[in-house]
Protein backbone atom coordinates (compact mmCIF):
# COMPACT_ATOMS: atom_id res chain seq x y z
CA UNK A 1 0.00 0.00 0.00
CA UNK A 2 2.47 2.76 1.01
CA UNK A 3 5.14 1.40 -1.66
CA UNK A 4 2.00 1.48 -4.21
CA UNK A 5 1.55 5.28 -3.07
CA UNK A 6 5.48 5.86 -3.17
CA UNK A 7 6.02 4.68 -6.43
CA UNK A 8 3.39 7.30 -8.05
CA UNK A 9 5.04 10.64 -9.18
CA UNK A 10 1.16 12.14 -7.55
CA UNK A 11 -1.50 12.08 -6.31
CA UNK A 12 -5.24 13.46 -8.12
CA UNK A 13 -7.24 15.37 -5.38
CA UNK A 14 -10.54 14.69 -6.12
CA UNK A 15 -10.63 14.20 -9.85
CA UNK A 16 -9.62 17.67 -10.16
CA UNK A 17 -10.28 17.26 -13.69
CA UNK A 18 -13.14 15.75 -13.71
CA UNK A 19 -16.24 17.92 -13.68
CA UNK A 20 -17.39 17.97 -10.17
CA UNK A 21 -21.07 19.02 -9.64
CA UNK A 22 -20.10 21.97 -8.09
CA UNK A 23 -16.82 22.62 -9.89
CA UNK A 24 -17.15 26.41 -11.70
CA UNK A 25 -19.68 27.46 -9.10
CA UNK A 26 -17.23 30.27 -7.86
CA UNK A 27 -17.41 31.32 -11.47
CA UNK A 28 -20.91 32.18 -11.39
CA UNK A 29 -21.01 33.76 -7.99
CA UNK A 30 -18.22 36.20 -9.38
CA UNK A 31 -19.17 36.48 -12.81
CA UNK A 32 -22.88 37.58 -11.60
CA UNK A 33 -21.91 40.05 -8.81
CA UNK A 34 -21.20 43.30 -8.99
CA UNK A 35 -18.55 44.71 -9.17
CA UNK A 36 -17.91 41.04 -11.39
CA UNK A 37 -14.97 39.20 -9.85
CA UNK A 38 -12.95 35.72 -10.52
CA UNK A 39 -10.97 33.57 -8.24
CA UNK A 40 -7.20 33.87 -8.54
CA UNK A 41 -6.37 30.36 -8.28
CA UNK A 42 -8.10 29.89 -12.12
CA UNK A 43 -4.91 31.71 -13.33
CA UNK A 44 -3.35 28.83 -12.77
CA UNK A 45 -3.70 26.38 -15.83
CA UNK A 46 -0.61 24.79 -17.61
CA UNK A 47 0.12 27.99 -19.69
CA UNK A 48 -0.82 30.51 -16.41
CA UNK A 49 1.80 28.88 -14.41
CA UNK A 50 4.04 28.98 -17.14
CA UNK A 51 3.71 33.07 -17.43
CA UNK A 52 4.14 32.91 -13.75
CA UNK A 53 7.28 31.44 -14.40
CA UNK A 54 8.04 34.14 -16.61
CA UNK A 55 6.96 36.99 -13.89
CA UNK A 56 9.37 35.71 -11.20
CA UNK A 57 11.98 36.21 -13.40
CA UNK A 58 10.97 39.74 -14.65
CA UNK A 59 13.22 42.69 -13.56
CA UNK A 60 10.08 44.46 -11.87
CA UNK A 61 8.83 41.78 -10.17
CA UNK A 62 11.16 41.22 -6.77
CA UNK A 63 9.46 39.10 -4.88
CA UNK A 64 10.27 35.92 -6.09
CA UNK A 65 14.34 36.44 -6.06
CA UNK A 66 13.99 38.62 -2.63
CA UNK A 67 12.23 35.80 -1.09
CA UNK A 68 15.14 33.20 -2.79
CA UNK A 69 17.80 35.11 -1.49
CA UNK A 70 15.90 34.96 1.98
CA UNK A 71 15.76 31.01 1.72
CA UNK A 72 19.05 30.52 0.46
CA UNK A 73 20.76 32.21 3.37
CA UNK A 74 18.52 30.70 6.40
CA UNK A 75 17.73 27.04 4.51
CA UNK A 76 20.49 25.58 6.97
CA UNK A 77 18.93 27.45 10.29
CA UNK A 78 15.74 26.47 9.66
CA UNK A 79 16.10 22.62 9.02
CA UNK A 80 18.52 22.61 11.69
CA UNK A 81 15.57 24.40 14.04
CA UNK A 82 12.78 22.20 12.93
CA UNK A 83 14.67 19.34 11.81
CA UNK A 84 11.28 17.53 10.48
CA UNK A 85 11.00 14.45 8.13
CA UNK A 86 7.67 15.42 6.32
CA UNK A 87 7.85 19.18 4.18
CA UNK A 88 4.08 19.85 2.76
CA UNK A 89 4.30 23.06 0.46
CA UNK A 90 1.04 24.36 -0.74
CA UNK A 91 1.20 26.07 -4.03
CA UNK A 92 4.45 24.80 -4.90
CA UNK A 93 4.00 25.37 -8.53
CA UNK A 94 7.82 24.89 -10.25
CA UNK A 95 9.57 24.12 -6.47
CA UNK A 96 12.59 26.60 -7.85
CA UNK A 97 13.21 28.21 -4.59
CA UNK A 98 11.87 25.30 -2.57
CA UNK A 99 15.29 23.56 -3.77
CA UNK A 100 17.15 25.35 -0.97
CA UNK A 101 15.39 24.11 1.73
CA UNK A 102 15.24 20.24 -0.03
CA UNK A 103 19.42 20.71 -0.37
CA UNK A 104 19.24 21.64 3.62
CA UNK A 105 17.26 19.00 5.01
CA UNK A 106 19.19 16.27 2.69
CA UNK A 107 21.98 17.61 4.82
CA UNK A 108 20.59 16.65 8.21
CA UNK A 109 17.93 14.26 7.03
CA UNK A 110 17.65 10.58 7.75
CA UNK A 111 14.46 10.10 5.73
CA UNK A 112 12.55 12.91 4.74
CA UNK A 113 9.28 13.20 2.69
CA UNK A 114 8.70 16.16 0.56
CA UNK A 115 4.67 17.00 -0.87
CA UNK A 116 4.14 19.95 -3.12
CA UNK A 117 0.81 20.78 -3.74
CA UNK A 118 -0.80 22.69 -6.68
CA UNK A 119 -3.50 23.05 -9.08
CA UNK A 120 -1.53 22.96 -12.68
CA UNK A 121 -0.65 19.20 -12.95
CA UNK A 122 2.02 20.01 -15.95
CA UNK A 123 3.97 21.38 -14.23
CA UNK A 124 3.77 19.57 -10.82
CA UNK A 125 4.45 16.32 -12.67
CA UNK A 126 7.51 17.63 -13.96
CA UNK A 127 8.81 19.23 -10.86
CA UNK A 128 8.41 16.00 -9.53
CA UNK A 129 10.60 14.27 -11.75
CA UNK A 130 13.05 16.27 -11.74
CA UNK A 131 13.17 16.84 -8.15
CA UNK A 132 13.54 12.91 -7.07
CA UNK A 133 16.07 13.09 -9.50
CA UNK A 134 18.06 15.57 -8.01
CA UNK A 135 17.06 14.43 -4.37
CA UNK A 136 17.46 10.89 -4.20
CA UNK A 137 17.40 10.71 -0.51
CA UNK A 138 13.87 12.88 -0.52
CA UNK A 139 10.68 11.14 -1.11
CA UNK A 140 8.99 13.64 -3.39
CA UNK A 141 5.24 13.51 -4.06
CA UNK A 142 2.82 15.74 -5.79
CA UNK A 143 -0.58 15.97 -4.88
CA UNK A 144 -2.71 17.68 -7.74
CA UNK A 145 -5.73 20.02 -6.48
CA UNK A 146 -6.73 23.16 -4.24
CA UNK A 147 -5.79 24.32 -0.62
CA UNK A 148 -8.54 23.28 0.51
CA UNK A 149 -8.51 20.08 -1.26
CA UNK A 150 -5.02 19.14 0.04
CA UNK A 151 -5.69 20.32 4.14
CA UNK A 152 -8.96 18.36 3.56
CA UNK A 153 -6.45 15.51 2.34
CA UNK A 154 -4.05 16.28 4.84
CA UNK A 155 -6.48 15.87 8.28
CA UNK A 156 -6.63 11.90 7.49
CA UNK A 157 -3.00 11.45 8.01
CA UNK A 158 -1.35 11.24 11.39
CA UNK A 159 2.43 11.22 10.46
CA UNK A 160 5.27 13.00 12.86
CA UNK A 161 6.90 16.17 12.65
CA UNK A 162 5.55 18.19 9.50
CA UNK A 163 6.53 21.54 8.24
CA UNK A 164 4.09 22.91 6.04
CA UNK A 165 4.88 26.16 4.06
CA UNK A 166 3.45 28.56 2.15
CA UNK A 167 5.62 30.83 0.34
CA UNK A 168 5.75 33.49 -2.46
CA UNK A 169 3.34 35.79 -0.56
CA UNK A 170 -0.02 33.70 -2.19
CA UNK A 171 -1.58 34.35 1.22
CA UNK A 172 -1.51 37.85 -0.19
CA UNK A 173 -4.63 36.62 -2.44
CA UNK A 174 -7.30 36.47 -0.14
CA UNK A 175 -9.09 38.86 1.99
CA UNK A 176 -8.91 39.12 5.65
CA UNK A 177 -11.95 37.13 6.01
CA UNK A 178 -10.78 34.31 3.62
CA UNK A 179 -7.34 34.30 5.53
CA UNK A 180 -8.89 33.72 8.50
CA UNK A 181 -10.21 30.80 7.76
CA UNK A 182 -7.04 29.86 6.07
CA UNK A 183 -5.00 30.61 8.85
CA UNK A 184 -7.50 28.17 10.90
CA UNK A 185 -7.69 25.73 8.28
CA UNK A 186 -3.59 25.37 9.06
CA UNK A 187 -3.47 25.49 12.26
CA UNK A 188 -6.07 22.57 12.40
CA UNK A 189 -4.13 19.96 10.24
CA UNK A 190 -1.21 20.32 12.01
CA UNK A 191 -0.15 18.93 15.49
CA UNK A 192 1.48 19.89 18.66
CA UNK A 193 5.41 20.84 17.82
CA UNK A 194 4.40 21.26 14.06
CA UNK A 195 6.08 23.89 11.91
CA UNK A 196 4.90 26.80 9.50
CA UNK A 197 6.84 28.35 7.26
CA UNK A 198 5.56 31.11 6.06
CA UNK A 199 6.58 33.97 2.89
CA UNK A 200 4.90 37.24 2.80
CA UNK A 201 5.16 40.38 1.08
CA UNK A 202 5.58 43.49 2.96
CA UNK A 203 4.09 46.83 2.63
CA UNK A 204 6.67 49.28 0.35
CA UNK A 205 6.05 52.77 -1.47
CA UNK A 206 3.55 52.73 -4.77
CA UNK A 207 6.63 53.76 -6.72
CA UNK A 208 8.25 49.83 -6.36
CA UNK A 209 4.99 48.24 -6.38
CA UNK A 210 3.26 49.16 -8.98
CA UNK A 211 5.91 48.11 -12.14
CA UNK A 212 5.65 44.93 -10.20
CA UNK A 213 2.37 44.09 -11.67
CA UNK A 214 2.38 46.30 -14.71
CA UNK A 215 5.81 44.99 -16.57
CA UNK A 216 7.25 46.69 -19.24
CA UNK A 217 7.23 43.26 -21.54
CA UNK A 218 3.57 43.05 -20.79
CA UNK A 219 4.26 39.51 -19.17
CA UNK A 220 1.63 40.09 -16.09
CA UNK A 221 -0.97 41.53 -19.03
CA UNK A 222 -0.92 38.06 -20.34
CA UNK A 223 -1.33 36.30 -17.25
CA UNK A 224 -3.89 38.36 -16.38
CA UNK A 225 -5.90 37.67 -19.76
CA UNK A 226 -4.85 34.07 -20.14
CA UNK A 227 -7.25 33.66 -17.11
CA UNK A 228 -10.18 34.04 -19.80
CA UNK A 229 -8.82 31.86 -22.07
CA UNK A 230 -8.84 29.30 -19.12
CA UNK A 231 -12.25 29.56 -18.47
CA UNK A 232 -12.90 29.43 -22.04
CA UNK A 233 -11.25 25.42 -22.22
CA UNK A 234 -12.28 24.38 -18.82
CA UNK A 235 -16.50 25.54 -19.23
CA UNK A 236 -16.50 26.15 -23.03
CA UNK A 237 -16.90 29.64 -22.93
CA UNK A 238 -15.89 32.19 -25.63
CA UNK A 239 -14.26 35.07 -24.07
CA UNK A 240 -12.52 37.39 -26.75
CA UNK A 241 -9.12 38.35 -24.70
CA UNK A 242 -9.32 40.91 -27.16
CA UNK A 243 -11.94 42.66 -25.35
CA UNK A 244 -10.43 43.21 -22.38
CA UNK A 245 -7.13 45.55 -20.65
CA UNK A 246 -4.72 44.41 -17.86
CA UNK A 247 -5.12 46.97 -14.96
CA UNK A 248 -2.61 46.86 -12.05
CA UNK A 249 -3.46 49.62 -9.21
CA UNK A 250 -2.20 49.88 -5.65
CA UNK A 251 -4.61 50.55 -3.31
CA UNK A 252 -2.61 52.68 -0.36
CA UNK A 253 -5.60 52.44 2.49
CA UNK A 254 -6.56 48.77 2.15
CA UNK A 255 -1.97 47.59 0.69
CA UNK A 256 -2.47 45.84 -1.72
CA UNK A 257 -2.53 45.69 -5.10
CA UNK A 258 -5.84 45.06 -7.31
CA UNK A 259 -5.30 43.66 -10.88
CA UNK A 260 -8.56 43.86 -13.13
CA UNK A 261 -9.53 42.93 -16.10
CA UNK A 262 -11.09 46.39 -18.18
CA UNK A 263 -13.98 45.62 -20.32
CA UNK A 264 -13.64 47.94 -23.44
CA UNK A 265 -16.86 47.13 -25.84
CA UNK A 266 -20.04 46.37 -24.10
CA UNK A 267 -20.74 42.73 -25.13
CA UNK A 268 -22.20 38.97 -23.89
CA UNK A 269 -20.21 36.18 -22.76
CA UNK A 270 -21.67 32.55 -22.99
CA UNK A 271 -20.22 29.65 -20.73
CA UNK A 272 -21.69 26.44 -21.95
CA UNK A 273 -20.62 24.27 -19.35
CA UNK A 274 -21.82 26.47 -16.31
CA UNK A 275 -25.10 27.40 -18.19
CA UNK A 276 -24.33 30.86 -18.21
CA UNK A 277 -24.41 34.07 -20.38
CA UNK A 278 -23.18 37.00 -18.63
CA UNK A 279 -23.11 41.22 -19.95
CA UNK A 280 -20.20 43.16 -19.56
CA UNK A 281 -20.80 46.98 -20.24
CA UNK A 282 -18.13 48.89 -21.91
CA UNK A 283 -15.73 50.14 -18.81
CA UNK A 284 -16.74 47.43 -16.47
CA UNK A 285 -14.05 45.68 -14.95
CA UNK A 286 -13.60 41.93 -13.55
CA UNK A 287 -11.56 42.28 -10.02
CA UNK A 288 -8.91 39.11 -11.17
CA UNK A 289 -6.52 39.09 -7.87
CA UNK A 290 -6.11 41.07 -5.07
CA UNK A 291 -2.39 41.23 -3.39
CA UNK A 292 -2.43 42.14 -0.68
CA UNK A 293 1.13 44.01 1.58
CA UNK A 294 1.74 43.03 4.88
CA UNK A 295 3.33 44.22 8.12
CA UNK A 296 5.50 41.41 9.55
CA UNK A 297 4.58 42.50 13.48
CA UNK A 298 0.93 42.39 13.36
CA UNK A 299 0.95 39.16 11.23
CA UNK A 300 2.89 37.51 13.64
CA UNK A 301 0.75 38.13 15.80
CA UNK A 302 -2.65 37.09 13.96
CA UNK A 303 -0.69 33.67 13.73
CA UNK A 304 -0.13 33.71 16.92
CA UNK A 305 -4.24 34.07 17.70
CA UNK A 306 -4.26 31.03 15.56
CA UNK A 307 -1.81 28.95 17.77
CA UNK A 308 1.17 29.34 15.40
CA UNK A 309 3.88 30.94 17.76
CA UNK A 310 5.99 32.75 15.95
CA UNK A 311 9.90 31.06 16.62
CA UNK A 312 12.01 33.19 14.15
CA UNK A 313 11.46 36.11 11.10
CA UNK A 314 13.74 36.48 8.14
CA UNK A 315 14.08 39.73 5.80
CA UNK A 316 16.40 40.44 3.50
CA UNK A 317 18.81 43.93 3.40
CA UNK A 318 15.75 46.32 2.18
CA UNK A 319 13.26 44.82 4.77
CA UNK A 320 11.22 44.34 1.38
CA UNK A 321 9.84 40.64 1.86
CA UNK A 322 9.20 38.36 4.94
CA UNK A 323 9.81 34.94 6.50
CA UNK A 324 8.31 33.83 9.41
CA UNK A 325 8.57 30.16 10.93
CA UNK A 326 6.23 29.09 13.94
CA UNK A 327 5.32 26.24 15.69
CA UNK A 328 2.08 24.85 16.74
CA UNK A 329 2.28 25.68 20.73
C1 LIG B 1 1.67 34.24 -6.51
C2 LIG B 1 -0.19 35.42 -5.68
C3 LIG B 1 1.95 35.86 -4.81
O1 LIG B 1 0.33 38.34 -5.94
O2 LIG B 1 2.36 38.72 -6.50
C4 LIG B 1 2.10 38.03 -9.82
C5 LIG B 1 0.69 36.48 -8.30
N1 LIG B 1 -0.03 38.28 -9.89
N2 LIG B 1 1.82 39.02 -10.69
C6 LIG B 1 1.39 38.01 -6.47
C7 LIG B 1 0.93 37.57 -9.31
C8 LIG B 1 0.54 39.16 -10.73
C9 LIG B 1 1.50 36.60 -7.06
N3 LIG B 1 1.21 35.54 -6.03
Amino acid sequence: MIVEFLAQPLTILDHHYQQLKDDGQDVINGLTQKPKTLPAKYFYDDPGSLLFEKICELPEYYPTRTEAWILNQYADEIAEITNCCELIELGSGSSTKTQSLLTAYQKIAGSCRYLPIDVSGGILKTSVLQLQEKYPDITVHGLLGTYEQALAHLQTNYLQSRMLFFLGSSLGNFNHEECDIFLTQVSRTLQLGDFFLLGIDLQKPKEILEPAYNDSQNVTAAFNLNMLSHLNWRFQGNFDINLFKHQAIYNQVDHQIEMHLHCQKSHWVNLEVLDLKVHFAEGESILTEISRKFDLTKMSQQLDSKGLKTIKTWTDEKGWFGLILCQVG
